[in-house]
């Protein structure tokens, strides 16, 4: 029996994260932040001054990547990098790291294997089109950029950080024509992909709205 896999792709400050966790929590099922991994793999190439513009010497820290998710703390060489991974300029490095099919590709089989007993939530931009092709859900969680600007600007000013509405609308907006144009795996929904746009949604309707397609899909998981 195929362990079953719900995909959530979409671009930056969808509430997929968010989303993605609430939705594994409530299923009993793992959670795979695939942005995770190129944002520890910029970090972890940027120390090593490896340059983000090298595909075969990132491929090869991609290879090895001692990464670890414990306890939903991410961990690079036992160090927490949760913190450090989710700055602006650790995101710009992972779409820059991303855009190398031999990083990709050396990433491809560590995320096909977080798919185990009894199921995966599995969150990025290339889940349903190329890593779990067969999922048979998959959600495509948009919104429009200044919504999403506007998520993450209340989002640091939340955490005292200093933070530019402007600058961050052409942050995502820059983040999300890279992510779209690149030619392997770029972001698009998958054909079979269920859409949400969650623009005027909070995060409890996008739930909501996910939920009804987990039922439709899977009604034995979800009363
Ligand atoms: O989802 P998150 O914002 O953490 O992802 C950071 C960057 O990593 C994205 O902008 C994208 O370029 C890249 N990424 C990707 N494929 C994925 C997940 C993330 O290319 N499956």
């Amino acid at each position: 029996m195929p362990v079953p896999v719900i995909t959530i792709d979409g671009p930056s400050g969808t509430g997929k994260g968010t989303i993605a966790e609430l939705l594994s929590d409530r299923l009993g099922w793992r959670c795979l932040d695939s942005g995770a991994l190129y944002r520890v793999l910029g970090l972890a190439a940027e120390r090593r001054g490896v340059s983000l513009d090298e595909a075969d010497a990132l491929a090869e820290v991609a290879a090895e990547l001692p990464v670890a998710f414990v306890s939903g703390r991410v961990l690079l060489n036992d160090e927490d990098v949760s913190d450090a991974i989710r700055t602006e300029q650790a995101g710009t490095a992972a779409s820059r790291v991303a855009v190398h099919p031999p990083v990709r590709d050396a990433l491809l089989q560590r995320q096909r294997a977080m798919a185990c007993p009894p199921g995966l939530v599995a969150d990025g931009r290339d889940m349903g089109t190329v890593v779990f092709p067969s999922a048979p859900l998959k959600i495509f969680l948009d919104a429009s950029a200044e919504v999403r600007a506007d998520r993450r600007y209340k989002q640091l000013k939340g955490k005292g950080l200093d933070a530019n509405l402007c600058a961050l609308v052409e942050d995502i907006r820059a983040r999300d024509a890279r992510d779209r144009s690149r030619s392997v795996a770029p972001l698009c929904a998958a054909e079979d992909a269920v859409v949400v746009d969650s623009t005027a949604m909070s995060i409890e309707e996008v739930l909501d709205r996910i939920l009804k397609e987990v039922r439709r899909v899977f009604p034995e998981l979800v009363p």
